[in-house]
């Protein structure tokens, strides 16, 4: 099996895996970063979002021989101390219900800042469009995301 060396987080990991496996599995069974989450496996559902050099991405359909030299976050590397603004709007207004597809949320909110600091409703509905969230706390995530713009 290949060894691949991948950034992550500012880390350098090494790990075996076969060349198609999916990123998503690699960080949560391998590296055990538990906050991406599995949700459809088939790039539909935004729950398994990380930023990959710094655009927002689908890790399950992600292989990690594509990964390899690319700077990989995840949400465990958003911030240091979970004080990035995305963060803090999400805590100002609750967003969670459930909480499971939230990491997705924030890193694709987080990506949508970096690229536009003050987005449009329009823009914010098109950027989070495939993010979905089963509980429906839309207008919260929304909310957060002016919140963090301004
Ligand atoms: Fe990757 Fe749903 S698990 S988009």
């Amino acid at each position: 099996m290949p060894t691949f060396n991948l950034k992550i987080n500012n880390k350098t990991h090494s790990v075996e895996a076969d060349m198609d496996t999916p990123l998503l599995w690699v960080l949560r069974d391998q590296i055990d970063l538990v906050g991406t989450k599995y949700g459809c496996g088939i790039g539909q559902c935004g729950a398994c979002t990380i930023h990959v050099d710094g655009v927002a991405t689908r890790s399950c359909l992600l292989q990690i021989s594509q990964a390899e030299g690319m700077h990989i976050t995840t949400i465990e590397g958003l911030s240091e101390d979970g004080n990035h603004p995305v963060q803090k709007a999400w805590l100002e207004h609750d967003v969670p219900q459930c909480g499971y597809c939230q990491s997705g949320q924030i890193m694709t909110a987080a990506a949508l800042l970096e690229n536009n600091p003050t987005p449009s409703d329009e823009d914010i509905d098109i950027v989070m469009d495939g993010n979905i969230c089963r509980c429906g706390t839309y207008v919260r995530i929304k909310q957060a995301i002016k919140t963090a713009s301004k």
